[in-house]
């Protein structure tokens, strides 16, 4: 593993050509179906108010430290994640075992593509029908009833589910070039701007008021263990801690540029994009009478009602799901890269092969994430069907503990001028800051939280 030749390193990872591009990268690992689709229903699922606030308060004093500890892990190993971790580990303590938290990252990456693809099919589905005019003079129940003949159709899942993975699978093949650079800075500004547009539609339209209420008034009660873990589960996805591309991404960014100033600008926007979801979708859920715990399906069942009622809806609505689309696949390529690039640098397997076999198993896996919707649907265990315990696993059980054990490395086991050498552009006060939230907070509120909803505490 530690005689990769500096090349190969190279052809790894010359993908991102400056500064911006990288935070564009991260951004666009981001920001995806995490802010749009999820962070929404699982609000809605979750108190709304109360979860919003504890999100807040665990993408600051959790997610911001772990941001910084996974891009200086992987600035420092320039490497895959578990090469990295492999080779740090060694220099730093001695002990290759650091490795292991790679593995982990890399297996939550795979159960999470695995299903993120599916969904983003769903969005994809969503675009043709906009664009064909599907989303014409809807209301709720047939809004329900389109969401439910997708969900119930294996085949139509299928196409689009393999249609993402393939588009997937092609860029990584090729390497991330100016295409995808320039997509990304398209797509950015496009999608804030749809945002905006819907926005205006939700507050002169929709039940604004109750909407943000929901939103953002907290109301305590609703705070539970297990409510406090899913807002740290969502944390972690909507940042992608926790699996190693970060780490991965990490790895390319040069050495003068400012870890911390570039994880705070990344962390800002997406969860401004979030609260805009947020916002944008709860005044047309309560305006519908439809109900905010209405789960995944969320916003297949209130967009397309927004979409069949204003002027030039079905440009919108076209406009807002490829978007979606793209922000899912500028994720999607942060959750297969690290285990591609794994597969190059330690198998020895060029990087279209390692990306198509990876790949093809990550879309395979998918349909157990289709059959979870229709077929499958009675069979359910421990959190729910197939499709729940997948996100369940990935989200609040192996991306806290790899995200912990990342800040745990980079903060106890690093040396101090390790890690001030990679920080070096910051007052001796914010690096204080660093450290302490990533020594202490953040392992102490992972692991609080974690006990408590596995009830041991
Ligand atoms: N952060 C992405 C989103 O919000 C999902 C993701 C999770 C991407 C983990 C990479 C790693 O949609």
């Amino acid at each position: 593993m530690s005689n990769i030749s500096n090349k190969e390193r190279e052809s790894i990872h010359g993908l991102w050509s400056s500064r911006l591009t990288f935070i564009l990268a991260v951004t666009g690992s981001a920001i995806g179906l995490g802010n749009i689709w999820k962070f929404p229903y699982v609000a809605g699922a979750n108190g709304g108010g109360a979860f919003v606030l504890v999100y807040l308060i665990c993408i600051l004093v959790i997610g911001f430290p772990i941001m910084v500890s996974e891009i200086l892990i992987g600035r420092k190993g320039r490497r895959n994640p578990i090469t990295s971790m492999h080779l740090l580990g060694k220099e730093e303590t001695g002990s290759q075992y650091w490795k292991v938290v790679g593995f982990i990252g890399l297996f939550a990456g795979f159960l999470i593509l695995s299903y993120y693809s599916v969904i983003a099919g769903w969005t994809l589905h969503y675009f043709i029908l906009s664009l064909t005019g599907g989303f014409t003079e809807l209301d709720t129940d047939q809004a329900n009833l389109l969401f439910s003949e997708l969900t119930s159709s294996i085949s139509t899942q299928a196409i689009f589910h393999t249609l993402f993975m393939v588009i997937t699978i092609m860029i990584i093949a090729r390497g991330i070039k100016n295409g995808l650079e320039k997509a990304v800075k398209f797509m950015m500004p496009a999608l804030l701007f749809i945002m905006v547009i819907l926005l205006i539609y939700s507050i002169t339209q929709g039940d604004f008021a109750r909407g943000v209420d929901f939103l953002l008034k907290p109301d305590f009660s609703k705070i539970t263990a297990a409510s406090i873990l899913a807002a740290m589960g969502q944390a972690f996805f909507s940042l992608s801690l926790g699996m190693g591309c970060i780490v991965m991404y990490g790895a390319y960014l040069p050495k003068n540029e400012s870890i911390v100033k570039t994880s705070l600008t990344i962390i800002f926007c997406d969860t401004l994009i979030a609260l805009l979801a947020g916002l944008v979708i709860f005044p047309i859920v309560f305006d519908n009478n439809l109900a905010p715990t209405d789960g995944p399906g969320l916003i297949f069942l209130t967009l397309p009602l927004a979409f069949s009622d204003i002027t030039g809806g079905m440009l919108f609505g076209s406009l807002f799901f490829i978007l979606l689309g793209f922000a899912a696949i500028t994720s999607a390529i942060s959750l297969l890269e690290p285990s591609v690039a794994w597969m190059i640098e330690t198998q020895n397997i060029k990087r279209s092969t390692s990306a198509i076999i990876i790949g093809s198993v990550i879309w395979l896996l998918g349909f157990l994430t289709i059959l979870s919707f229709n077929d499958l649907s009675d069979f359910t265990f421990w959190k729910g069907t197939l499709f729940d315990n997948f996100d369940y696993l990935a989200s609040n059980i192996l991306l806290p503990i790899s995200g912990l054990l990342f800040t745990i490395f980079a903060s106890w086991f690093m040396t101090k001028s390790s890690s001030r050498s990679e920080l070096s552009d910051v007052s001796p006060t914010t690096y204080v800051i660093w450290r302490f939230l990533a020594r202490v907070v953040a392992p102490i509120g992972v692991i609080i939280i974690f006990l408590n909803a596995i009830n041991i505490l």
